[in-house]
């Protein structure tokens, strides 16, 4: 299927796997920019999940979860005056009862820094790790891969400044990417550098652009007023066409900076990460210094960033904390799954039942029901919930995709014992009620159909 524009086609694709779609019913449509995840979608977010807990715990992160919304100061000060969150108010900002002015988490890294500071956790050996999933807000105009709740996993490495922190980062998240089983990726690597470079960027594209502001788009102009170096961040082609011929934030790099972005990459090419220099690198957010990347995948529409993250020493000190230099990285799970899904790296089917049961008479439904209880210790057992035959039962068993279906009628009853057939090969076996849990510990040891995802 071809995706289209502004739908939420990578999570909808999911739903599609096993159920046709149904007159929509409903009095009320969801808010616009959110989704609903349905439950096929949910197995490949907790495969994602699975992936990512599993390669940063391996190298040592630890999960903090910050609360969804915090004091709006939080982000005010740590995204930058200059951020699109800021400028274009693109931060759900709300004043509660106490008169309080509270926001919605634009992003997993303010909250995670005041978290860090507030229960002193620079005391723990450093460098410490501390990774995040959850939901994310912010008031964008919604479009493919573009919404106003989406979800992030993110992950702050905090307490060195060596570019061993910088490519470890990066390198974690490669991992983390390749373990899914992305193939097309583009790792761009950029320098934004210390404040002073910046500083004397900005100045030098504020004499450079002033004079050709009326050749910009509104936003640029805008952008060029608060921090000239976003107008290289600009899509629209005019914009470009005005910085082609500037120089770039990478000729600005002070001593310090560039020797530090030289080690980063000469760690990435040791590791065999493949990345590209990307000099015009600049990041949305106002608290980067020195390194700065981004992921791009190429079918997944304009809004083509997995990942975006960097360096972003004098942030903790900025809200409040003890000197902590930092690194990290914030991906999105809608537009990874978008991208998983045009390279046809998802599973596409989610877990099977191990065991149906079939009641045959109304005495055996209470009796199916307690065995599935203390059987699914062993997997997914599900039952019917009223009496069968057992013509009608296999099929049910089948089509929930069972491995095996238990037949439980008077003659079992008396023999106490089930009557198993394995579905796929027609195979038929009597077994004991005592040796049934035996049975089918082998049973799923043998298929593991039961496991909970491939
Ligand atoms: P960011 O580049 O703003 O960085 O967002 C990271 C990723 O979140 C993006 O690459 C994209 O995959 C996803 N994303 C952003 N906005 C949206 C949206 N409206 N809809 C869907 N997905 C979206 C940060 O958030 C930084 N806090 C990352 C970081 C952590 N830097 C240092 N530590």
């Amino acid at each position: 299927m071809k995706p289209q524009a502004g739908k939420n086609h990578s999570l909808r694709g999911a739903s599609r796997t096993r159920f046709a779609r149904v007159k929509n019913h409903s009095r009320f449509a969801r808010v616009k920019g959110t989704h609903d995840t349905l439950p096929e979608a949910h197995a490949q977010w907790a495969r994602i999940a699975a992936v990512a807990k599993q390669v940063l715990e391996r190298a040592g992160a630890v999960q903090l979860t910050p609360p969804i919304f915090e004091y709006s100061e939080v982000f005010t000060k740590s995204v930058g005056e200059s951020a699109d969150l800021v400028v274009q108010k693109e931060m759900y900002t709300f004043v509660d009862a106490g008169a309080r002015s509270l926001t919605l988490r634009p992003e997993f890294t303010a909250g995670v820094l005041r978290a860090f500071i507030e229960h002193g956790l620079h005391v723990r050996p450093s460098p410490i790790k501390l990774w995040s999933i959850g939901p994310v807000f912010r008031a964008e105009k919604p479009q493919r891969g573009r919404f106003r709740q989406f979800h992030q996993v993110n992950c702050e490495l905090l307490g060195l400044d060596a570019p061993l922190l910088d490519a470890e980062a990066i390198a974690l998240l490669y991992q983390i990417f390749s373990e899914l089983g992305l193939r097309e990726l583009v790792v761009k690597l950029g320098s934004v550098g210390d404040p002073k470079d910046r500083q004397a960027y900005n100045h030098y594209l504020r004499e450079a652009l002033t004079p050709l502001a009326d050749r910009l788009s509104e936003t640029s102009r805008e952008r060029l007023r608060l921090n000239p170096m976003r107008v290289l961040d600009s899509k629209s082609a005019e914009d470009q066409a005005v910085v082609a011929d500037l120089k770039r934030p990478l000729d600005f790099l002070g001593e310090a900076a560039r020797v530090h972005f030289a080690q980063v990459q000469a760690y990435l090419s040791d590791w065999e990460i493949p990345f590209e220099l990307e000099p015009n690198m600049v990041r949305g957010l106002d608290y980067y210094r020195r390194t700065a990347f981004e992921f791009h995948h190429g079918a997944i529409g304009a809004q083509s960033a997995l990942c975006g993250g960097g360096r972003y020493d004098g942030l903790v000190e900025q809200l409040g904390g003890p000197p902590t230099p930092g690194v990290g990285w914030a991906f999105g799970l809608e537009r990874l799954l978008d991208a998983l899904q045009q390279e046809g790296a998802l599973p596409t089917e989610s877990a099977r039942p191990l065991l149906y049961l079939i009641p045959m008479d109304e005495e055996a439904v209470g009796e199916v029901a307690k065995a599935a209880l203390t059987l699914r210790r062993h997997g997914i057992v599900l039952h019917a919930y009223a009496p069968r035959n057992p013509g009608k039962g296999l099929k049910e068993a089948d089509r929930a995709g069972a491995v095996l279906a238990a037949l439980r009628g008077s003659r079992e009853r008396e023999q106490r014992a089930y009557q198993i057939k394995e579905l796929a090969s027609g195979a038929q076996f009597e077994v004991p009620e005592g040796e049934l849990a035996a049975f089918l510990r082998h049973k799923a040891r043998d298929n593991e159909a039961n496991t909970l995802l491939r």
